[in-house]
This record gives structure tokens, sequence and C-alpha cells, in this order.
């Protein structure tokens, strides 16, 4: 299957080499276009330069098939292509997101452009950049090429990172937004094979919704799943405050509103909040969206203010065991915004080193996959955790890592200096850990428990 000029994927972050790997596995014909040498080395070695569970497998088996090559030459890439899809990154920027990476790719594109192409813009971008994004690279585009050459249509991933490949494959839904079509029908196509969960391993019993809408509506799309997500953990996280007050467990409350089909399970984990690099940049863009039109977008504030608290609470909680933090060996488990993956982008565990330093406390961190954190140099990362909680008064879980989990109680009480555990994700089983003569504080957990 696949296209007779086949598929171009500009950016390999976790979503273009998700992407280029999964869709070349699937049969099409991928080329990935990568600027960065040093990147561009390494895939074309079948190397994934950051860690994602299941990718580095694929690109290998892509590139021993032939159906997936990498390049930094755009004209090499078009010539290629019929279908672009822009996976460039657009970090944070003054008002939301920066588009300079995304406006520089659309201007490679244009320069390269002499036959028809639908670019795609898998890259959050703020909503109406479609029509900003066509203008760029048509302004770019040989004068001989007819405008019409061009349809851009909006895809947005609902990629999680640590599980991008599962989240590819078996996606809820494929939404696809253009204003021409065809080309509409031409992007749903490659996903062909997912929306009929035709492969190894696809499970045709829960097929993809197909959602064919505008490109405005889908660019909308994307920010309001996100800021969904972010505000059912703030909200859960807001009711483990009051219960930490009127002596309730917010995971049995979790649990039993989870159990009405309206509410749903998923994103009810209280903790220390949510981090990493699309929750907050995402509602901090639609906010901002909002404000340009005169909106108060009174949610996404309350949303954003309560994840803040939420991980000063942790020092709160430090401070009323250690009183004052001041000298105090604090023991940090996990440094990653989530297990499964080595990213730390607005993790948690950077606002709350920082302020326990600034406190004075005297820290010692381990994570399985992050030894270095060059937003706070003077940290000692240990790999071993064992190493991390050695002579601390009291240790907190910032990331619930399976190897934190299964952590020898006695074995940490024996080498502590102190009794008090901050489990900043619920995930420690109280008995246990007060089995081992330790005080156990978690997030919105009963008093009992102390
Ligand atoms: C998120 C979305 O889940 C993806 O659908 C989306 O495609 C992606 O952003 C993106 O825009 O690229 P991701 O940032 O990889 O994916 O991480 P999540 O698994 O959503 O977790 C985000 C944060 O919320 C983590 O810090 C996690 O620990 C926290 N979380 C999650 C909670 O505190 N409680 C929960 O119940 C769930």
């Amino acid at each position: 299957m696949g296209n007779e000029r086949g598929i171009a994927v500009i950016g390999s972050g976790y979503v273009g080499t998700v992407m280029a790997a999964c869709l070349a596995d699937l049969g099409h014909r991928v080329v990935g276009v990568e600027i960065n040498p040093t990147k561009l080395e390494s895939l074309s070695r079948g190397d994934v330069p950051f860690f994602e569970a299941g990718l580095e497998a694929r690109l290998r088996s892509g590139i021993a098939s032939g159906m997936l090559s990498f390049t930094d030459d755009y004209e090499l890439a078009m010539a290629a292509s019929e279908i672009v899809f822009l996976c460039v990154d657009t970090p944070p920027g003054n008002n939301g997101q920066d588009m300079t990476s995304v406006a520089a790719a659309a201007r490679s594109i244009g320069r390269a452009l002499h036959e028809p192409h639908i670019v795609v813009t898998k890259s959050t971008v703020p909503v109406g950049s479609g029509s900003w994004l066509e203008a760029t690279i048509e302004a770019e585009m040989p004068s001989e090429v007819d405008r019409d050459a061009l349809c851009v249509v909006s895809n947005p991933e609902f990629l999680r990172e640590g599980s991008a490949v599962e989240d590819f494959l078996h996606p809820d839904r494929v939404v696809v937004g253009g204003d021409c079509q065809n080309s509409v029908d031409r992007v749903a196509h490659v996903y062909g094979r997912i929306l009929s969960q035709d492969f190894e391993g696809g499970d045709p019993s829960s097929l993809p919704v197909l959602v064919k809408t505008g490109r405005a509506t889908a660019e909308t799309i994307k920010y309001a799943a996100n800021a969904f997500l972010a505000t059912k953990i703030s909200f859960i996280n807001e009711i483990a405050s009051i219960c930490e007050w009127i002596d309730a467990d917010v995971a049995e409350v979790a649990r039993a509103i989870g159990l009405d089909s309206r509410i749903g399970p998923k994103f009810l984990d209280a903790g220390v909040g949510w981090g990493g690099s699309c929750f907050g940049k995402d509602t901090s863009a639609l906010a901002s969206m909002a404000r340009e039109q005169g909106i108060e977008p009174l949610i996404l504030d309350a949303v954003k203010r309560v994840n803040t608290n939420q991980r000063h609470s942790v020092v709160r909680k430090l401070q009323d065991h250690l009183r004052p933090l001041r000298g105090r060996r604090v023991g940090i488990l996990g440094l990653a915004f989530k297990p499964g993956t080595d990213d730390t982008r607005d993790a948690p565990a950077i606002t709350i080193a920082r302020s326990l330093m600034e406190k004075g406390a005297i820290l010692r961190a381990s994570d399985p996959m992050v030894s270095s954190l060059p937003e706070i140099p003077d940290l000692r990362i240990y790999a071993d955790p064992y190493e991390a909680v050695c002579e601390a008064d009291a240790i907190v879980l910032l990331t619930d890592w399976p190897e934190f989990l299964a952590l020898d109680f006695d074995k940490v009480s024996d080498c502590m200096r102190g009794r008090v555990v901050i489990d900043g994700r619920n995930a420690f089983d109280p008995e246990v850990v007060l089995g081992a003569g330790m005080i156990y504080e978690g997030v919105g957990r009963y008093a009992t428990h102390l």
C-alpha cells in the first residue's frame, strides 16, 4: 500500500519519529527530515536519540526494509512525497507557542514545493495557524508553481510520551481537519490500516473513530483535549486538598466518581500535579488565545494555579514534619515528569527541588532514567534509590517508577536518619511504610495514616 509519492515527516522528536517509524511499518514509504546533524546521523543508523518504548525496533526494521530513510534535504524529501507531516517542536513562547521552528520548516517546504502537496500540521499550533502556514509556504513557492498545489490540513496528535507507539497504533480517534475535502480524505487514507486495525497486533474489536472536520476545529480539539485532561487532574487534586481537612480518602472518592460513565476513571490520580512539555504549554496558549479575544479563561487559569499550589503543598508537608528545613536532608525519588520517560520538562520535581534548596534543605535524588538536571546543576543524582534515601531525614516520591514502588522499606528505614515518607503520587502502600516504623503522608489520604 502507500502513495505513488510517499510521505515526508518533518522533525524527529517523539511525535515525528513515532509517526515515521509506524507508518513505514504499516507499508508507507516514508522519508524523515531532520536538520540537526547529530540527530540525523543517529536516526539514519537506527538509533533513537531519546527514550520511547518500542520505537527503536520499528525504526530499525523500517530502515532495513527500505521503507524508511532520513535526510536533511528538503528538495529530496519533497520530491519523494505527496503528503508532508509537520512534526517540529513548538516550545512555550511569550504568549503561547514559539513558532520559530514551524516557520523555518514552512519556508523550506515552500522553496522545495514544485508539485501538488498536502502539508499536515501535527505540531500543536495556535488556532488559526493553518492560514498563516499556508501563506508562509506560498510566499516561498517558486513563481511558476500553481498556488492550488498546496493544501494545509490539521491532524493533531494525542500521543503520550512513554506509550506513543501504542497510542499511535491504537488511538481512540483520528482527527483530520481541512477545508478541502479531497485532501482531508487523502490524509485519512494514510490511517487506513489503523482505522481498520488491520495489522499484526491490531484490535478489530475496538476501532478508532475518524473525525473529519474543519481546520480550525481540529486545531481547537487538540488544545481542548489537553486542557480538559489537565483540568481533570487539577480537579481531583483540589478534592484531595479538601479530603486532607475532612479525613476523607481521595483515592476512594476518585474510584467511586470514576465509576460514573459520564466521568470515567482515567486521569483522576491525585498527586504532586501534572508536568511535561504539553499540559502547561497548551493550557497557557489556550488561555492566551482566549484573552486575545476578550474572553477571561477562568477555568484554565484556575487549573494552572491549582497545579502550582499542588507542587508547593509537598514542600509545606516536608516543612511541617522537619521544621525547619534548613540543614535537613531530603531524598527525592523521581525527577522525570512521569514514569517511562527521561523527560524532565516542567517536571514537578524541578519546582519542588528548587524550593527545598532555597529553604536550605540538602538534597539527594534518584531517577532510573535521568542522570543530570541542567536546571539544577548542584543536585546530586544517583541511579540507586538507596543512595538517595541514605541518611535522609525525609524522603519524597515524585515519580511513581516501578523501581521505587519495589523498595524494601525495612532497608530504607535502616539507612535513613529520620522517618518521614511523603508519597507525592499515592503509590506506596501505607501499611508497608508504617509497618517499617516510618511516618507516611500521601496526597488527600486519611490522616490516620500519619
Ligand atoms: C499528554 C496527553 O496525555 C497526550 O494525549 C498528548 O498528545 C500529549 O500530552 C501532547 O500534547 O503531546 P504526556 O504529556 O506525554 O501526554 O503525559 P500524560 O501521560 O498525559 O501525563 C501528564 C502529566 O499528568 C504527568 O506529569 C502525569 O504524572 C500527570 N498525571 C496524569 C497525574 O498527575 N494524574 C493522572 O491521573 C494522570
